[in-house]
C-alpha cells in the first residue's frame, strides 16, 4: 500500500491531522512501542508559530453529537522552543515528519519558512492558513488573493514540500486550492475545522473561552468529501483530504474523490490506535476495490501499489 507523495515515499496512505496526536505525549504514555507501531505513514506536528502562545482561555472543548468543537488556539512554545526542545523528540519517530507552520503576516510565515528550511529532519511543511480560532489565519486562507501572495513570498525560501491546509469556511475553496497551485505549493490539505459555536445550557452564555471554536468529527464528514471532491476538479496537486474519518471505508471514500493521502484527527481522541486500524482496513478495502485516481489510473486492485 506504499505511496508516493511530493516525493516521499510512504508506507500507506494515513497521516494524522495536525494538532490532533501529540507524539511527544504519546511516547511518553505508550512508551518505544508506540514507535514500533507508529499509527501513521507520516506525522505532522501541531502549529508552530514565531513567538509562544498560550492558547485560548479555557474551557477550549465540546462535545456535539457526531464530533467536538475546540478553541484551542494554537498553544505552543514557539519557533525557538519548537527547535529545542521538539524537533529532536520528533526526529526520532520512524516516519517521516511534517512541520505545520503558521503567522500573522507574510514576514512571520516567510521566516518560520526559512528556519525549517535548513533542517534536514524536516521533510516537508504545511502551512496552516485555516485556523478558526485567530483572526488573520482564516483571512488569510480565506481569500485566493491572499493565499496566492503567501505562497508566492514563501515559495523560492525552500525547496521542501510546501502543503497548503485550507480552511472549509472559504465561499470558494477551489479558487483558493487553484491560487494556492499557481503560486507554486505541492499539495494542499483539507476541510480544517467549521467554525462553530455552543452555549453553556444552564447561563446561556458561550461555553468555549475562545467564543467560538472548530467543529470536526464525523458530522463534517460529508462536507469534507464536497470539498475534497470540488478540490480534485480544480487542481492537480495532491491532496491531503480529512474530516471525520473513522473507519477505512470513510478513508477510502476520500480516497475515490479525489485525496491521494487520508488524514486522521477526532478520531485519535478516541482511539489513539486508530490510524494503525483505519490503514488496515483501507488495504483489506483496496484488495477488494478499484480506485481510480485522478488520472485515470487504476489503483488498489491486488498486485497494485496504490
Ligand atoms: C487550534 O489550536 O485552535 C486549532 C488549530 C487549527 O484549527 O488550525
Amino acid at each position: 500500500m506504499t505511496v508516493e507523495f511530493c516525493g516521499l515515499e510512504l508506507e500507506h496512505p494515513v497521516i494524522n491531522g495536525s494538532g490532533t496526536f501529540d507524539a511527544i505525549a504519546a511516547r511518553r504514555a505508550f512508551g518505544d512501542e508506540l514507535v514500533e507501531r507508529f499509527p501513521f505513514s507520516a506525522f505532522v506536528s501541531k502549529t508552530v508559530t514565531v513567538e509562544p502562545r498560550q492558547g485560548n482561555p479555557p474551557p477550549r472543548l465540546w462535545e456535539v453529537a457526531g464530533g467536538l468543537i475546540n478553541s484551542i488556539g494554537l498553544p505552543n512554545k514557539g519557533l525557538a522552543g519548537y527547535l529545542e526542545h521538539d524537533l529532536p523528540e520528533l526526529a526520532r519517530l520512524p516516519v517521516p515528519l511534517i512541520v505545520n507552520i503558521m503567522g500573522f503576516s507574510g514576514d512571520e510565515v516567510a521566516r518560520l519558512v526559512r528556519a525549517f528550511s535548513e533542517r534536514e529532519e524536516v521533510s516537508a511543511l504545511e502551512l496552516n492558513v485555516s485556523c478558526p480560532n485567530v483572526e488573520t489565519g482564516l483571512t488569510m486562507g480565506a481569500d485566493p488573493g491572499e493565499t496566492g501572495r503567501l505562497l508566492a513570498k514563501v515559495r523560492p525560501l525552500t525547496a521542501k514540500p510546501l502543503i497548503v491546509k485550507l480552511t472549509p469556511n472559504a465561499t470558494d475553496v477551489p479558487a483558493v486550492a487553484r491560487a494556492a497551485e499557481d503560486a507554486g505549493a505541492d499539495a494542499v490539505s483539507l476541510i480544517n475545522t467549521l467554525r462553530g459555536m455552543a452555549l453553556d445550557p444552564r447561563t446561556g452564555c458561550p461555553w468555549l473561552g475562545g467564543i467560538t471554536g472548530g467543529v470536526s468529527g464525523p458530522a463534517v464528514r460529508p462536507i469534507a468529501l464536497a470539498q475534497v471532491h470540488a478540490v480534485a476538479q480544480a487542481v492537480e496537486i495532491p491532496i491531503v483530504g480529512m474530516g471525520g474519518v473513522q473507519r477505512g471505508a470513510d478513508a477510502l471514500d476520500l480516497m475515490r474523490a479525489g485525496a491521494s493521502l487520508v488524514g486522521v484527527g477526532t478520531e485519535s481522541f478516541r482511539d489513539p490506535a486508530a490510524g494503525i486500524r483505519i490503514a488496515r482496513e483501507l488495504k483489506e478495502l483496496l484488495a477488494n476495490s478499484a480506485v481510480e485516481d485522478r488520472r485515470g489510473a487504476l489503483a488498489g486492485q491486488p498486485g497494485r501499489e496504490l
